[in-house]
């Protein structure tokens, strides 16, 4: 098989090349008034292409050439057995060097929970992290009391070779297998493979920009990088966890028969049962879903996998989150609207777009800095033009007073100072540097890369001090700017350079990044929406002429195209090129492990230390991050967005199955940058796109450098349409809440798909044009430029199983003669329906959550086809970490009747109860509150309607004990 490649040894070569792109002759930027500023030539960011293995017609099948193993030395323990796996045969060595003895673990470990691991038997002090996550990191799933009552079996055979099936014991049915198939473990490369039903409906496997459901036809790559919101290729997170879900047909026999047709035809006469399955290797991979099979290929890490039996998707959720980590709870205030750009250049200018808000009644909770609060794009210190610190305490009492908050962006990437100029000093480095925080090269030399505020050093998570100097910073820049939330950026981690480019170029610091901003001179941006010529034809000339004469270099992602290495592993990552756009894979941590074992939790090791220091910050009280690179288990501290999207329809189109995806991978508090991030919007999409995040959990407009302004109030159709959204999000705010302290204790989702709500329905499988917010609220936006109307499914409806009721008119949807139904949807109208047999505790909008959540309460109960509906309520003070007192209330009604059962956890509740509404009420007969007749005078019936309305209570809501309304 010829030499066995190595990383390590390509990664030399990357150095050597950098230190060639660096040694160009150094050039005044255009962009700098003042003194020259070097500009890192444009080479700086460019690696050897490597042909990836998949895309290889050359490449080795390891399947066809490498021996697979046998097992022998098996041993019963009291939840499974372990045994070994001996190589079969001659070694491959097809990407590395094949492990001869492997140690297999099987274990039962929950009744929801079968974990099979299989590592090298030989693993030493000096290679652990390269097979096995550091626990410091990411902590391993807690077994507890182990348990083998389990609907899976685990099975294996020698013949050919070694392979094993889980099987799901209650219907016959294999979930996985990979008998048959050789297991490939080398030390730089593991591949298995299973079998898949034709069809398969196969979810999550993130993060990605690509459909919900992700076909068999898809290869899935692993290897966090700052590329934007790139459909279908390596982003961000890391999130190698999917759901199967198998619809069944139930035979004259009995028997469960399986569909492997695509099903498009609604019909809710279908079982359907959903198992998952978490591959807990952070290293980079592929994941290969082919037509009847998944084939995971990994760089190193070994095989450790957690299989959920279900059988439902809520269920499959609970346990996988249960595993990983349960989401974190928010803030009542974050859940409000949030306002960013990046080019926002005061305190008063930011306090302009909140007084503008104001002026039209828009709502706004937060408003955010992106990097220009920063003194040269250096953490932890502001910019004394504009964002100085002494103004910053009056700007944020004055926010803080009208009862809004103030979140920053915190950049990944530390600045190094110039050694050789005095005036450079900066201590955040300073300090870091003593505590022996920062990555270095194998050499022990500072590991020295790129990002906004020129050469930058990389914390290292895995360095003792560093969590401490960290929160230490943190600290002390609240001190000077008391923020109330952190945004956490850059975090995969970014460099714009190739290896550790600055390591011989400090004297030249500050220098300019490898490619010009957005907005400068030599980036102007010029791009609009699609349609955008059609409904503002000159502008779109003008700015289709003067795009002519640019070409735009935001954000510069090359590898050289010339000649490409070859039998790489196996990745599909960017061509292959693993230290582009990311600091390098030999940058290497205090305990001697290798970024290469460990990229894809970087993100998460910012995010547990940030939420460490701001429980430090804020004592008891929720940390609030919005996080940008994430792996399995980061929704237990921070929020996440879908990071550098598009001014266009596709960014919003893709923005339901990104959250939809999020909401299995835990991380509910999920949504995208609204009105599109890079290009120019338009007012159509920024209409559009205000009302569409409204629903989803995080909702936040946020913009690019250079590009036009797009907050809601530039054009008066995007003020209506926003304020028409954003007063039905706030009235949900409670049961929005309430869906998040489900989430939080129990691993519920916020958003839903409708094939989890209705998993009888075959024809939702793949639906990720509309959604569901909780069990209750059903959202089909417009996502097509010029459109009037939306093409979309009521689940349920034409079998009558379902009633759906419009929000703005409370009426009863009609049904359809057709599956799709054409919903007239206007520009400024989002289709919003409640499902029947929903009760939501809903309060008053208000241009802030503190106003809002100091309104009364008003109780819609939206019956079923059966009359009747339930629902349920959280509260607390809204966030402490531990609350002190809560209170949990739940709804039923049915027969006429609406019962509250209140559990008070010592939470009193000031507002009043205000309205009863209820939909779907054929007749009433004499109204009663606890069994005492409501004057007339406090009831309100209309017949054509159905629609009932009690008013006149006398109670502060939920003080009192439980009560009753009777119609
Ligand atoms: C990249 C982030 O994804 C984006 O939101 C931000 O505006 C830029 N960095 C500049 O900080």
């Amino acid at each position: 098989m010829g030499t066995p490649f190595t990383w390590r040894s390509v990664l030399g070569g990357l150095s050597a090349f950098c230190a060639i792109a660096q040694a160009q002759t150094p050039s005044p930027s255009p962009t700098s008034s003042t003194a020259p500023q070097f500009t890192m030539p444009p080479e700086a960011n460019i690696a050897p292409a490597v042909i990836p293995n998949i895309k290889d017609p050359q490449a080795v099948d390891a399947q066809t050439v490498c021996p697979g193993y046998t097992a022998s030395n098996v041993q019963q323990t009291a939840s499974g057995f372990t045994a070994s796996l001996i190589l079969l045969g001659n070694a491959c060595n097809v990407y590395g060097t094949d492990i001869d003895t492997l140690s297999l673990t099987v274990q039962y470990q929950r009744a929801d929970r079968l974990h099979v691991a299989i590592v090298p038997t030989h693993i030493s002090a000096e290679n652990a992290t390269h097979y096995i996550i550091p626990p410091g990191y990411l902590a391993e799933p807690e077994v507890g009391e182990s348990n083998t009552v389990s609907d899976l079996e685990f099975s294996w055979t020698n013949y050919p070779s070694f392979g094993f099936e889980v099987t799901r014991i209650s219907t016959k049915d294999v979930l996985f297998s990979t008998k048959g198939t050789k297991i490939v473990f080398e030390n730089q490369f593991i591949e298995f493979k299973s079998g898949l039903p034709k069809n398969y409906n196969l979810y999550g496997l993130g993060e990605s920009v690509h459909g919900f459901r992700l076909g068999n036809n898809y290869t899935k790559t692993y290897y966090a990088a700052d590329a934007g919101a790139t459909v279908d290729i390596n982003i961000y997170g890391a999130h190698p966890f999917f759901l199967e879900t198998r619809y069944f047909t139930e035979g004259p026999d009995g028997n469960l028969a399986l569909v492997t047709s695509d099903e498009t035809t609604p019909n809710s006469n279908y079982t359907s049962l959903s198992h998952g399955v978490f591959s807990r290797n952070a290293h980079g991979q592929d994941i290969l879903m082919q037509e009847d099979s998944i084939t995971y290929r990994a760089i190193g890490g070994s095989i450790d996998l957690y299989f959920f039996p279900g059988p439902s998707q809520p269920e499959v959720t609970k346990s996988y989150l249960t595993t990983v980590g349960l989401p974190a709870m928010q803030q009542y205030w974050t859940f409000g609207f949030h306002q960013c750009r990046w080019g926002y250049t005061s305190w008063a200018e930011l306090e302009d777009v909140v007084n503008n808000h104001t002026h039209f009644d828009i709502p706004l909770e937060t408003i955010w800095t992106d990097i220009d609060w920063m003194l040269r794009y250096r953490d932890f210190e502001n910019n004394p033009v504009g964002f100085d610190d002494e103004s910053s305490e009056g700007f944020i009492q004055r926010l803080h007073d009208g009862g809004r908050h103030y979140v920053p962006i915190i950049d990944s990437a530390i600045y190094i100072p110039n050694p050789s100029n005095a005036d450079d000093a900066y201590p955040v480095f300073e300090r870091g540097n003593e505590a022996g925080s920062f990555l270095t090269n194998p050499d022990g030399s500072l590991y020295v890369g790129a990002v906004w505020p020129g050469y930058t050093v990389f914390p290292d998570w895995l360095s003792e001090g560093t969590e401490q100097w960290w929160t230490d910073e943190m600290v002390r820049y609240h001190q000077i700017t008391g923020y109330d939330g952190a945004w956490i950026d850059m975090s995969e981690i970014s460099s714009f350079c190739v290896g550790s480019c600055g390591s011989n170029n400090l004297t030249l610091q500050p220098v300019h990044v490898p490619f010009a901003l957005p907005g400068e001179p030599a980036n102007p941006v010029l791009i609009y929406p699609e349609g955008f010529s059609k409904t503002n034809a000159t502008e779109a000339a003008s700015a289709s002429a003067a795009r002519a004469s640019w070409s735009s270099t935001y954000p510069t992602i090359s590898v050289t195209s010339s000649s490409y290495l070859r039998t790489t592993p196996t990745q599909d990552i960017r061509n292959g090129a693993l230290a582009v756009a990311a600091i390098s894979p030999n940058a290497t941590h205090a305990d001697g492990t290798l970024e290469y074992d460990i990229h894809n939790l970087w993100g998460h090791g910012i995010l547990k230390a940030t939420y460490n220091s701001l429980s430090t910050i804020f004592p008891g009280t929720r940390p609030f991050i919005l996080g940008r690179s994430t792996f399995a288990g980061s929704g237990s501290y921070a929020a996440h967005w879908g990071g550098d999207n598009w001014s266009n329809w596709p960014s919003m189109i893709f923005s339901i199955p990104q959250a939809l995806s999020m909401s299995l991978f835990g991380i509910p508090m999920f949504g995208v940058d609204t009105c599109g991030f890079a290009d120019n919007t338009d007012m159509e999409l920024c209409n559009r796109w205000m009302q569409l995040s409204a629903f989803f959990p995080f909702y936040r407009n946020h913009n690019i450098l250079g590009a036009i302004s797009q907050e809601a109030y530039r054009w008066s159709s995007v003020i209506d349409a926003s304020k028409s959204a954003m007063a039905i999000r706030y009235q949900l705010l409670p049961y929005i809440y309430t869906l998040f302290h489900h989430a939080h204790t129990k691993g519920e989702t916020v958003m839903r798909a409708l094939a989890w709500e209705f998993p009888h329905d075959p024809s939702l499988a793949s639906a990720d044009r509309q959604f569901m917010l909780g069990p209750s609220i059903l959202v089909i936006p417009v996502l097509e430029q010029g459109a009037t109307s939306v093409n979309g499914v009521l689940p349920g409806l034409i079998e009558g199983e379902e009633v759906w009721y419009d929000w703005y008119n409370n009426t009863v949807v009609p049904v359809p003669t057709q599956a799709n139904s054409t919903i007239p949807a206007p520009l400024g109208h989002i289709p919003v329906y409640v499902r029947g047999g929903s009760v939501l505790p809903l309060q008053q909008a208000g241009l802030t959550t503190r106003d809002a959540r100091n309104s009364p309460w008003d109780i819609l109960v939206a019956l079923d086809k059966d009359g009747s509906a339930d629902g349920n309520l959280y509260l607390d003070d809204g966030f402490s970490v531990t609350p002190n007192t809560t209170l949990y209330a739940e709804f039923k009604a049915q027969n006429r009747k609406l019962d509250t059962f209140i559990q008070h956890g010592g939470w009193v509740e000031e507002n009043s109860l205000r309205n009863v509404t209820i939909w779907g009420v054929e007749q009433t007969k004499t109204i009663k509150f606890n069994g005492h007749p409501v004057p007339l005078k406090d009831v309100y019936f209309d017949g054509n309607k159905h629609t009932l309305v009690v008013s006149g209570f006398k109670i502060s809501a939920w003080a009192g004990k439980s009560w009753s309304l009777e119609w």
